[in-house]
């Protein structure tokens, strides 16, 4: 069965075709990093107008790039929540038009099932590919999430923490700003910490007792403390009155040791969050643990992960092309809910607020 994806729930407009639930025939993105770029951070109104102009190329590249024509799709598969309205909106109705004109049926995804969803893929049919074993824990981190999962199936997932404040991509993005490193943060905290010495400053980690829960606000004002010590003035008064106003990085003195505090920072990220996951995996006895969302592209974390859990237990994260968000999650994962569920009509909606694993109502095949 080929499925046509399509994910529009933030910045990045995607469509994917994907065989079977497995096999990636094609993952285009489509990144408005530059629009946003200057702002510091994703503007939700530029987003959703950026997403408009987006979405028909990038679906006709993704049905083309997997060698089909539209005929070839079965069913069309679209992210409805978590994410921005406005974004959302342009591929719930790009998805119903699609499903319409072609009379194939949709289904709609939860974007967060998605990138959990993102183990179960394979990007190669030669390479041979193991599915991960239940139960499993699975680190969700992403820009708007962070949390710990245990997977007793495809269908029932249960929440054993969360963050109490900032998501782990939300402190990267968030340290990165601070520092003057600009958008989005995962990755240029990730390149800036290169070289840097780990434990050259003592960050805060919030361990919260026993519980699996995350804190990232104090470990962003620590930063921040010692940052202020190298900070120069600047150089001109903001403008005022521009709609979307343009964000100044802040400028420090040349001794600002960078590569140290980056890597301090993330180590600090990082550790917390592989120690957490890797006890909740021996907790619940987890055959398998799996990272998800946007910052499982972090390197660190998926060196830590890896070294605290250890033993016979299977840990993996998906390629880095569907870690951060893309439409074959969306399509791989509709097929999932598919199997038990049935596929979903064109009288469907966006929800912003969207929370994972919630009760599904079977809906009319
Ligand atoms: O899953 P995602 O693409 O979008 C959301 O659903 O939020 O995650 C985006 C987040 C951003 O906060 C970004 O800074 C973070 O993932 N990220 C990383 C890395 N690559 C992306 N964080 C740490 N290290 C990375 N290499
Ligand atoms: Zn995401």
């Amino acid at each position: 069965m080929n499925i046509l994806g399509i994910e529009t729930s933030c910045d990045e407009t995607a469509a994917a075709v994907v065989v079977d639930g497995r096999l990636v025939r094609s993952n285009v993105i489509s990144s408005q990093i530059e629009l946003h770029r200057a702002h510091g951070g994703v503007v939700p109104e530029l987003a959703a107008r950026g997403q408009v102009t987006a979405i028909m190329p990038v679906v006709r590249a993704a049905i083309a790039e997997a060698g089909m024509t539209q005929d070839d799709i079965d069913a069309v598969a679209f992210t409805q929540g978590p994410g921005l309205a406005g974004s959302l909106l342009v591929g719930v109705n790009a998805a119903k038009a699609y499903a319409y004109a072609l009379g194939r049926p949709t289904l709609p995804v939860n974007h967060l099932e998605g990138h959990v969803y993102a183990n179960w893929l394979q990007l190669d049919a030669n390479q041979p590919f193991t599915p991960p074993a239940f139960p499993a824990v699975c680190l969700l981190v992403s820009g708007g999430h962070t949390e710990i999962l245990l997977l007793h199936d495809h269908h029932h997932y249960e929440l054993l923490g969360d963050t109490l404040d900032d998501a782990a991509g939300e402190a990267f993005d968030k340290g990165a700003r601070l520092l003057g490193l600009g958008y989005p943060g995962g990755p240029a905290i990730q390149r800036a910490a290169v070289g840097g010495d780990p434990a050259a400053f003592d960050l805060p980690r919030a361990r919260l007792g026993d519980s699996f829960d995350f804190s990232f606000s104090g470990l962003k004002t620590a930063l921040l403390r010692v940052a202020q010590d190298y900070r120069l003035p600047d150089p001109t008064p903001k403008p005022t009155g521009a709609i979307f106003p343009e964000h100044r990085p802040p400028r420090y003195r040349d001794d600002l040791p960078l590569a140290d505090l980056a890597a301090s920072f993330e180590e600090a990220i990082v550790d917390v969050l592989a120690t957490k996951t890797a006890r909740a995996a021996e907790a619940h006895g987890a055959r398998s643990v799996l990272i998800a969302g946007g910052v499982a592209a972090n390197r660190r974390l998926r060196e830590r992960l890896a070294e605290r859990v250890g033993g016979r237990t299977d840990v993996r994260w998906p390629d880095l092309s569907l870690c951060t968000d893309n439409a074959a999650m969306v399509a791989g994962r509709a097929w999932q809910v598919a199997q038990e569920h049935g596929w979903g009509d064109l009288a469907t909606d966006a929800f912003p607020r969207l929370p994972i694993g919630v009760d599904r109502e079977p809906v009319a095949s």
